[in-house]
């Protein structure tokens, strides 16, 4: 028979523990929530438990801060880290957070030697190679959450402008999860219309430039944290795209070695995601324009990960 599919969900503050809502009310996984807090990931998973009878769901939840519990799972959630306060970059939290995330992994992979990483931890994609050169797993099990959210704020502010369902904008941003981002408005489409021809050039630079700002915007409004409930959704995607092998093209951090002429990292890029992780990486074509602001990003993101490979290597 077949077994369950289980997530482990490290860091159960608000993205940990509403990406363990959405997966449990999805019913496709058991989950474990884990956190260096003992008792309050015991209390979500609870919380979460209880919450069943109502939902109608079956996924078993487990809180802990003992990574015995993980063992064996299938993909590993990785969101420990501190957030940013207001007026911090995501550069500010490199060295914690690359500390925090490598403890956490050398744990991880351990117990789930084949399970597939997705990392949400910020400067997000620095942290994704910090978390891949600490797993030695190979780089298709290795990615990091940012372009499925960066799209769908840019999505949404697109479908706020034109009053129209979100449902009917499709659109790629690729490029560093940060003020480098590369929003496509060449791959943007509304009901397969090109946006350019629906927006004037002012308004579509503006609603670039919100996109751009979209994590600092809520950071700003929220006062405490940042934002949670959009980056949990995202992080849903991929891992239902992986765990039902769905083949779904999404914009990832993957380690580009050589496509769209980058060397050795981690940016957001097309990806083919399915049961084996990162299936593929699809090469779109670019303007020169395009090319080099993803260029201009990886180098933004490659001088990060120079910073972090003391931590690395320590
Ligand atoms: C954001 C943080 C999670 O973009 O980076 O909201």
């Amino acid at each position: 028979m077949r077994k369950r599919n289980k997530v482990t969900i490290i860091g159960a503050g608000h993205v940990g523990g509403t990406a363990a809502q959405r997966l449990a009310e999805k019913e496709i996984a058991d989950v474990v929530l884990i956190d260096i807090a003992a008792d309050m990931p015991k209390g979500k998973a609870l919380d979460l438990s209880e919450t069943a009878p109502i939902y109608g769901y079956d996924s078993l939840l487990t809180g802990s801060d003992d990574y015995e519990t993980t063992a064996g799972s299938d993909v590993v959630v990785i969101t420990s880290g501190i957030p940013r306060k207001p007026g911090m970059s995501r550069g500010d939290l490199l060295r914690v957070n690359a500390k925090i995330v490598k403890e956490v992994t050398q744990a991880v992979v351990k117990r789930s030697p084949e399970s597939i990483l997705i990392v949400v931890s910020n400067p997000l994609d620095a942290i994704t190679y910090v978390a891949y050169r600490t797993s030695g797993f190979p780089k298709e099990r290795v990615m990091g959450m940012a372009g499925v959210l960066d799209s769908a704020r840019f999505r949404s502010f697109l479908a706020m402008e034109l009053k129209v369902s979100v449902e009917n904008i499709q659109t790629l941003v690729l490029g560093g999860h940060g003020d480098s981002m590369v929003p496509l408005p060449r791959y943007t489409t509304v009901a397969g219309i090109p946006i350019m021809d629906l927006l004037s050039k002012e308004k579509l630079d503006t609603i670039l430039q919100r996109t751009r700002d979209g994590g600092a915007e809520i950071v700003k409004l929220l006062k405490t944290g940042s934002a949670y409930f959009a980056p949990s959704a995202a992080i849903i995607e991929m891992v239902e795209a992986i765990l039902k092998d769905k083949k779904k093209i999404l914009p990832c951090s993957a380690l580009c070695q050589s496509e769209y002429k980058l060397e050795d990292v981690f940016i957001g890029v097309p990806v083919k995601l399915g049961k084996d992780g990162i299936e593929e990486i699809l090469e779109i074509e670019l303007t020169a324009d395009e090319s080099r602001s993803l260029l201009r990003s990886a180098n933004a993101v490659k001088a990060l990960c120079k910073e972090v490979d003391t931590v690395i290597s320590s």
